[in-house]
């Protein structure tokens, strides 16, 4: 579990079960995954390098630190990933956004990919690749393969609900990628949904059911 980041924050917390609740209205929920997103981004860029520069204060002379001008993108697997991208660009608002379509097959739940658009210098970027589900990690896993066959390596996944299914796929599969997760849940269901997780993201984020 080395490289999995489970966040214990009592704010998270709070939010996240908000989330799970099947009452709570897309309107609210999309409010509370952007919020959840946000918080998640001060631990994510935990590791930007900082450089040090002289600033003036009113009293006297002092050293000051700047982020050191980082490259960074944020990479939404769609449809989901879509309602992470806002609260993590209000903390890192000169990201540039790229998008990866997949969908997972009802039947047989393997990641099916139909769209892809990256900004052109990306392998000189960080990756965030942001999808709030992860249950049996075979979307997370396709995501982050297609990102490596373009040359991208310096990945990190970030999920509000991990299931330990898909933890463990990503570690088999992508060992070097950290993971950060909100919540940690214990199993899947029949149809490979979290449980309890909080249902399809895709349809409360956007009311499509
Ligand atoms: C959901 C979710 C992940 C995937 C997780 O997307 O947003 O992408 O399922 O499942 P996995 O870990 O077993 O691959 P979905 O396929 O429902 O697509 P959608 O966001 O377009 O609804
Ligand atoms: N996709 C979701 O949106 N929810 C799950 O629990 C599993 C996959």
């Amino acid at each position: 579990m080395s490289n999995v980041m489970i966040f214990d924050h009592p704010m998270i917390q709070h939010k996240i079960s908000l989330m799970r609740d099947k009452e709570t209205p897309s309107k609210v929920f999309r409010e509370l995954v952007s919020e959840v997103s946000m918080l998640m981004a001060f631990e994510v860029t935990r590791d930007l390098p900082l450089e040090a520069y002289e600033i003036e204060t009113p009293i006297c002379p002092a050293t000051g630190y700047r982020i050191l001008g980082k490259k960074l993108a944020l990479v939404p697997i769609l449809r989901a990933g879509l309602g992470m991208v806002d609260g993590m660009l209000n903390l890192v608002p000169m990201a540039r956004v790229g998008h990866i379509g997949l969908y997972r097959d009802p039947e047989t739940l393997l990641p099916v990919d139909y769209y892809l658009k990256l900004p052109p210098d990306i392998a000189e970027r960080d990756v965030i690749l942001l999808d709030p589900m992860l249950a049996t990690g075979g979307s997370a896993a396709a995501a982050i393969t297609l990102l490596k066959e373009r040359n991208i390596h310096h990945i990190k996944f970030v999920c509000l609900i991990a299931a330990q299914a898909g933890i463990d796929l990503l570690n088999r599969e992508h060992p070097d990628v950290p993971i950060f997760a909100a919540a940690l849940d214990e199993t899947l269901n029949d149809h490979a949904y979290i449980v309890p997780g909080l249902g399809d993201a895709g349809d409360r984020l956007f009311g499509t059911k």
